[in-house]
Order: structure tokens, then sequence, then C-alpha cells
């Protein structure tokens, strides 16, 4: 029985996934605290909206929505913006939208029922000081998913890519101890789950210290009852021999890597600061590609950096035709305050139609060579864990390879968590549909 007198909190969450793991920890803190937990914003005594900060797309989409969000209020409802477009406008929010209350950046959660407490009796607050030690060890993230847990090893960044607010929004980096996301780990295998996904602005860089990545992936891969490893995301120059070796010896840690490339071109990866050149980035495909045989490698690319020219986006995309990528997260470069990037010559910014025009070229390039790629899959057999529901009432489940392919296969809500060997039916170009394959007993010997 919930204590129908006890406050609720309803919390809505944009951007990476390092934002719905932080949406979980303050969710915990909050429960801990009395609050019950929902899914509506409808009539909740609080409401958190947890921010993005990484394109103006993903603030302008938030500052329309906490307008929106202002209609589910009661009289005494408060609103708190929370994440990374809060630690970047903090003062500012309370300014643009005079209904919200409470502003709290990424290192500010453990205040959160104080705050909250606050607001409820007429008091505003902010709060974006960093902490360099802060990693919320003390909360119990109430996690939205059933199957697989987010575990953050790593917070802030210490590169500087001239594009990207993040050092601003999270603040320098630091990791957990070892033993502690160790101790997470076995956690998350006693409810039940069997993959975790380590998270970090630069994941591979992980040190506390003592350990490195390698030895992370090492003991998180040994404890018992974790099948599926995987992490988000790695920098290519952080790809020591000792990570892609452990990547290659471990069972459990997955054949995917999500390695963010941003360009093909040495001379614009020059000017974004990535501190690799093309063929460094071709270097460490090639190496893990040698290390773990069938593995799948997904990208991140931003089209239209200041300067860019019709000749190094050619670059990008013979790269991509060349590497020949499982899919790619796409992106037009959008002017953050305070970057290097937006103190670069006015007359070599990239206009909107031309980088427009790219994106789609950059889209379609692609999409045809993992289409190509995906079609020769048809027939092949995998290993697949359900992860969730695709549809409500379809009766399809939404599951995924190791190698982070999704394939759809009819089934119902109660083989959620369960792994299952699929042959490969029919794709979308992107995804695949799949048919459950029963293992079948050897037939018995003759005679
Ligand atoms: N403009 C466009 N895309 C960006 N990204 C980061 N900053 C910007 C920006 N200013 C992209 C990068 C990064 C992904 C998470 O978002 O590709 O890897
Ligand atoms: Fe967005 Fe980056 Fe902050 Fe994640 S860390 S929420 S991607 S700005």
């Amino acid at each position: 029985m919930t204590d129908s007198s006890a406050p609720t909190v309803y919390v809505e969450t944009y951007g990476c996934q390092m934002n719905v793991s932080d949406s979980e920890l303050m969710l915990g803190k909050l429960s801990a605290a009395g609050y019950v937990p929902v899914d509506q914003p409808d009539g909740a005594d609080v409401i958190l909206v947890n921010t993005c900060a990484i394109r103006d797309h993903a603030e302008q989409r938030v500052l329309g929505r906490l307008g929106e969000l202002k209609r589910h209020m009661k009289k005494d409802s408060v609103m708190g913006v929370t994440g990374c477009m809060a630690q970047r406008l903090g003062p500012q929010l309370l300014e643009k939208a005079k209904h919200v209350s409470i502003v709290i950046g990424p290192d500010g959660y453990r205040a959160l029922p104080q705050l909250v407490d606050g607001a409820r009796r007429g008091r505003k607050s902010i709060n974006t000081t960093f902490d360099l030690e802060e990693h919320y060890e003390d909360f119990t993230p109430r996690r939205f998913d059933k199957v697989k847990a987010w575990i953050p090893v790593q917070r802030g960044c210490d590169y500087r890519c001239t594009y990207c607010i993040v050092p601003t929004t999270r603040g320098s980096e630091r990791s957990r101890k070892l033993d502690d996301v160790v101790r997470e780990t076995h956690g998350v295998v006693a409810e039940g789950m069997s993959e975790v996904v380590l998270l970090g602005q630069t994941v591979n860089s992980y040190s506390d210290g003592t350990h490195d990545f390698a030895d992370l992936l090492r003991a998180v891969g040994g404890v018992p009852g974790i099948r599926r490893v995987r992490y988000t995301s790695p920098h290519p120059n952080d790809f020591s021999d000792r990570v892609i070796a452990a990547m290659a010896e471990v069972p459990a840690v997955c054949e995917h890597v999500h390695l963010p490339m941003q360009s093909g071109s040495t001379r614009t990866l020059r000017r974004m600061l990535r501190r690799y050149s093309r063929e460094g980035y071709m270097e460490c495909v090639e190496k893990i590609r040698r290390a773990i045989p069938g593995v799948t490698l997904t990208t991140d690319i931003i089209v239209g950096f200041p300067g860019e020219t019709d000749d190094e986006f050619e670059e990008t995309l013979s790269a991509v035709r060349e590497i020949g990528f499982a899919d790619a997260y796409t992106f037009i470069f959008s002017p953050r305050e305070g970057t290097p990037a937006t103190r670069m010559p006015e007359e070599s910014f990239v206009p909107a139609d031309v980088a427009s025009h790219r994106l789609q070229t950059l889209v379609d390039t692609v999409r045809t060579a993992s289409r190509a790629r995906n079609m020769g899959l048809l027939g092949t057999r995998h290993e697949v864990l359900v992860e969730r529901e695709a549809k409500r009432g379809e009766a399809m489940l939404m599951t995924r390879t190791r190698d982070f392919k999704t394939v759809l296969v009819p089934g119902d809500a109660s083989m959620l968590g369960q792994y299952l060997t699929v042959e490969l039916t029919g794709t979308t170009g992107s995804t695949f549909t799949g048919a459950v394959v029963r293992e079948r007993m050897p037939l018995p010997m003759a005679g």
C-alpha cells in the first residue's frame, strides 16, 4: 500500500544516458525522503525536468515543454529544472520560466529533498556548484529499466572539444572507485538484471587512481550473473591496448563499440580539437576489429562545423563508406555560447541550407551502407536479450543482439529479461524482425 497522503514526484528526462542515470538517482533520493514517484505530470506535487544543453534544439524543446507542464501543476505543485541546462543558465531559468522554483546542476542533487521542501514552502533556490567528490555513492537509484542497468563510472570531462558545452555543464572528469562500481553491479544482479551499461563522458579514460578502464571491464564482467557489459561513450585516444585486450578477453563484454568520429577530415578534426586525425581514427577502428571478430561500430558525426569545406565533408562521407558503421547519430553543428567554436571567424560558419543538405547526404550514405549489410544478414541466428515491449497491444518485443542490432520478435511481457535465439527474417534497413528459434534437443542416436 502506498501512503495516499505522501507527496508525489514526476521526473522527465532529456539528453544522454548519463541524464537517465541521474534521474534514477534523483528519484531514489526523493523516494528515500518520502516522495512517491509517479509516471504522469498531472497533479504531481513535484515536477522535475532533467535537461540537456548539448544543442540549441534540445534547449528550445525543454523551454517549450516547461510551458506545457505548467498546465499540469496544481496550485501548490513545484517545478524544478535540473541537469546541464540548469547548470548553464542558472538564474536565467527562473527568469525565463516564472513557475520554476528550483534550479540544480548535475553535482547538486544531494540537496534535492531540502530544496524541494523549501520550494514547497515558497522558497526559490539555485544550486549550481560543482563538487568534484560527488558520485552520489550512498544514493539508491530507482531504476526505470528492469532489464539493463545504467551505471555511471565517471562524471565530467577533461577534453576540450571546441564545439562542446559538456565540460562547462558537468565540470572536470572524476571516476568512481572500482570497488563501488563492482558493488553496484552485484546489486544489479540481485535485482534480477544481467546487463550493465557503464557510463562516462569519455568512459575509457576511467581511472580511480589505481585501476584503469581495462581493470574495470574485467572486474564488472567477472561479477557472477552478469552476461552483458556495454559502455558509452569512449574516446578514440583512450583505446589503449589494455582496454582492447580486456574487451576481447572478457566474455560478457559485448561486441559493439559506439566510437564518436565527429568528422572524417583531419583538418576539421583539428579545428574541433579532437586530438586525433582521420588516420588515427582508422587505426583505432582497425585495432578494435582485429582484436574482436564480428564487432560492430556505431558513431556520432557533426556536419557544418565552422570552416567545413565541401572537400572536408566528402572526407567524412568516404570515411563512413570505408568504415561501414552499423549506425550513426548525425547532427548539424549548433553553436554553444562560451565554447571556442563560437569564436571562429564569422565567414567560416556554414550556411544553414548547406549544413542541412550535408546532413541529408550523410544520413543517406549511412543508411545505404547499413541496409546493404543488413540484407546480407537475413537468415543468420543471434542471441538476443528481450529489453521491452515494442508497442503496447501489438504482442511484439524489442530485443537486442550482443552487437546492438535491434530485433523485433513476437512475444509478451512475461519474456522481458529473457535470452532467446532468433533468426533474422526481415529488415527495414536499420532494424530487424526475427523469429524465435526453439533450441531442439539433439536427435536420439540411431540403433
Ligand atoms: N553541435 C552539434 N552536435 C554536438 N554534439 C556535441 N556538441 C555538439 C554541438 N555543439 C554531438 C557530438 C557528440 C554527441 C553527443 O552530440 O557528436 O558526440
Ligand atoms: Fe546533454 Fe551532454 Fe549534458 Fe548529457 S552530458 S545531458 S548529452 S549536455
